[in-house]
């Protein structure tokens, strides 16, 4: 074992991450409401008609999960709770089988000294908000108190640390610009909006959060990769620096009271006429800590013909360098650059890793699955992060994505990410030879 967890600092922490639309199934039972998953996926726009109507049933198989878990030397488990399940019409009545079930798990990793790491929102918006405009609608401000009031109110003494929102760019950007993710709107004419509320919402929650049970470790997730210059012409090098403030500054910044990065998007200047008196201030939030989802590198060129931005990622098949499943280039360093960039902003007091896998072409034969090339995509990740937490001490936790094989969004059960192989047609559970070597790399 060339790298062990032995290596990094004492107080290192370690975990895995799931998000609930993508692993909880039982898309209607015990009371549960729409989501914009469920009624995407009812509209065929999933790779091969597939839905989450099951996924990896994470609803019965909760305890069997967190036992592969337990057996894997993971001490944190990061996963998400589905807002309609607790407000199956996304306000008003509590569902109060929803709120008994996020109480069975989360008692069910305590008992086996699994840490719960908890996301309040991971993409799955209750379809009955959507119907009032969903992320484009102010309201979400009172819509995301209320839900998560009840959530700290119903958990807070059992879970210790909660993240607001997975990644907005990505909800917003796919779901309210380009339109191939859930709810499937487009144009500057949604993403505006969600995005401007989005931000309100990481700022109020964050501080709400705070309010209501000032011993929790509050922080959020943001999406980011390490954006480059495909050349050193200066239109790819002025491309890329555009690129990155949406891909990676987007969100941070107002929740540092920087405001949005719009100097260096012009495009998106008018996302400053939505604002309202107090809202700079709505959106600061001093976090304890940021989750950090990384992946990959970007190379990015100047593209004439790509609107709003004139500026293009050259995708890693094209470019010839190895690859995931996902077209996602594997760039170890990519880990260490992104940690340097968000560990220069004064105001964020400490870095997880909350997101960092791969998705290949697994197989399953006679009870193994060598999956040698993601657990070589996470040795050399770790070795990288290893080099992170010397140079940038904030860094203080890595979480792999993902626990078990699940529902890929758009892409459905075609993209596995998971430590554990799920059959999703008999719901039996393999762990891969990638999980056995992530419980070597933290064994005592
Ligand atoms: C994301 C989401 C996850 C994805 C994972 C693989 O980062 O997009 O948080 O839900 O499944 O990243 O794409």
């Amino acid at each position: 074992m060339s790298i062990h967890s032995s290596q990094f600092p004492d107080d290192f922490l370690w975990g895995v991450s799931t998000a609930a639309a993508q692993t909880e199934g039982a898309f209607n039972k015990d009371g549960r409401g729409t989501s914009i998953w469920d009624d995407f996926a009812r509209l065929n726009k999933i790779k091969g008609k597939e839905t989450p109507f099951e996924a990896c049933n994470f609803y019965e198989n909760y305890e069997q999960d967190i036992l592969h878990i337990k057996s894997l030397n993971i001490p944190h488990f990061r996963f998400s709770l589905s807002w309609s399940r607790i407000l199956p019409k996304g306000t008003g009545e509590v569902n109060e089988l929803g709120i008994n079930f996020y109480h069975r798990v989360i008692d069910t990793c305590l008992k086996h000294g699994i840490e719960p790491w908890v996301t309040l929102y991971h993409w799955d918006l209750p379809l009955a908000l959507e119907a009032q405009g969903g992320w484009t609608n102010r309201a979400i401000l009172n819509w995301f108190e209320a839900y998560a009031s009840i959530c700290i109110v119903a958990f807070g003494n059992k879970v210790k640390h909660w993240m607001v929102l997975n990644e907005p760019l990505v909800f917003t950007g796919a779901g309210y610009f380009a339109g191939y993710h859930a709810p499937g709107k487009k144009g500057l004419k949604n993403f505006l909006p969600a995005a401007y509320h989005a931000a309100l919402v990481q700022g109020h929650i964050g501080k709400l959060i705070k309010r209501l049970n000032p011993n929790l470790q509050v922080g959020t997730t943001f999406s980011c990769s390490y954006n480059m210059p495909y050349s050193n012409k200066v239109k790819d090098v002025a491309a890329a620096k555009k690129v990155n403030a949406l891909l990676n500054r987007f969100f941070i910044e107002p929740s540092l009271g920087m405001g949005f990065p719009i100097k260096a998007i012009p495009v998106l200047a008018k996302i400053e006429a939505l604002k309202q008196p107090g809202d700079e201030a709505l959106m600061q939030v001093d976090f304890d800590f940021i989750g950090l989802q990384v992946y990959t590198r970007e190379l990015i060129q100047h593209s004439y013909f790509t609107p709003y931005l004139n500026a293009k990622i050259v995708p890693a098949h094209k470019r010839k360098v190895f690859h995931t499943k996902m077209n996602w280039e594997v760039y170890p360093a990519a880990i260490l650059e992104v940690v340097k960039s968000f560990s220069a902003y004064a105001g964020v007091k400490k870095i997880i890793i909350t997101e960092n896998g791969a998705s290949f072409d697994d197989v399953l034969q006679n009870g193994v699955v060598a999956d040698f090339h993601r657990q070589s995509y996470l040795e050399k990740h770790l070795e990288k992060l290893l080099e992170a937490s010397r140079d940038y001490p904030k860094l203080k936790g890595y979480f792999v994505w993902s626990a078990t094989d699940n529902f890929e969004w758009a892409e459905g059960y075609s993209q596995r990410f998971g430590l554990i192989y799920i059959n999703f047609k008999t719901q039996e559970r393999w762990v891969k030879n990638s999980g056995y070597w992530y419980r070597q790399f933290l064994s005592k």
